[in-house]
């Protein structure tokens, strides 16, 4: 299976593909965690990317759909995923479109997470991430047991350098203008489904997957076909 989750940042696509990743076969695949890895590793996207993600603005096409396109091609490349910011662009949406059909798969779900503005902001603004395991926190609505400290694995929190007041404004502008017109870019192929993005993770979550005719259960691990 082949999902495609769009939203706002701070919509709770990472928070959605982690608890997902947990109850399904499917690998998750972030574009946001695939830069910053390249930009600690200094790599040549990373040094590329760095600026633009600094500032809140988008990657260009040609550096992102290049670095999906290896991760998807590449030899044992998974076949059952979940994109989490990618497509972001009309451009990268038909890149993605050429890439699957290479492969004679079809994109099974595209699901968008809508949340308020006043709420991505407040979500975003004490957003805290694990500097070892990739843990979320939120200050407020899902705090560490320990202020700075992972519940999971002892690891220092950290909050994302885009994630201070100015550049969070940019980030949704931006998401405004090159991003949302990808809502009707899907609805007009069909595949695209709208969730309600607020209240509790696991009912977002549960709204999540009961449109994908899978089975919800709290113990059994969800399966989804290869
Ligand atoms: P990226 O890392 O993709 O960031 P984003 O899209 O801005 O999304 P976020 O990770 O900020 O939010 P999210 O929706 O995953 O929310 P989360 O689950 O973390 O991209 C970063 C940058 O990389 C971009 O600005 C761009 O420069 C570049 N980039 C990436 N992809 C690109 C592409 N394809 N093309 C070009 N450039 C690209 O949740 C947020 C907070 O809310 C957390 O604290 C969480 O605990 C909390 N929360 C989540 N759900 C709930 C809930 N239901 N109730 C209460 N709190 C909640």
């Amino acid at each position: 299976m082949r999902i495609v989750l769009l939203g706002p940042p701070g919509a709770g696509k990472g928070t959605q593909s982690k608890l997902m990743h947990e109850r399904t076969t499917m690998t998750h695949i972030s574009t946001g965690d695939l830069l910053r890895a390249a930009v600690s590793a200094r790599t040549e996207i990373g040094v590329a990317a760095k600026s633009y993600m600094d500032r809140g603005e988008l990657v260009p096409d040609s550096l992102v759909i290049g670095m999906i396109d290896e991760h998807l091609q590449h030899e044992g490349a998974p076949r059952s995923f979940m994109l989490d910011g990618f497509p972001r662009t009309v451009a990268q949406a038909e890149a993605l479109q050429r890439m699957l059909e290479t492969q004679h798969v079809p994109l099974d779900h595209v699901v968008s997470i809508d949340v308020p503005r006043n709420e991505l902001v407040r979500r975003l603004s004490g957003r805290r991430t694990c500097r070892q395991c990739g843990a979320m926190f939120h200050l407020a609505f899902d705090p560490p047991g320990r202020p700075g400290v992972c519940d999971r694995c002892g690891g220092e929190l950290f909050q994302r350098e885009d994630d201070r007041e100015e550049t969070i404004r940019a980030r949704l502008d931006v998401y405004d203008n090159a991003t949302a017109p990808l809502v009707a870019f899907y609805r007009t192929r069909g595949t695209l489904r709208a969730v309600d993005g607020t209240g509790s993770t696991a009912a977002v979550l549960d709204r999540i997957l009961a449109g994908m005719g899978v089975p919800v259960s709290a113990d059994a691990p969800v399966r989804s076909e290869p």
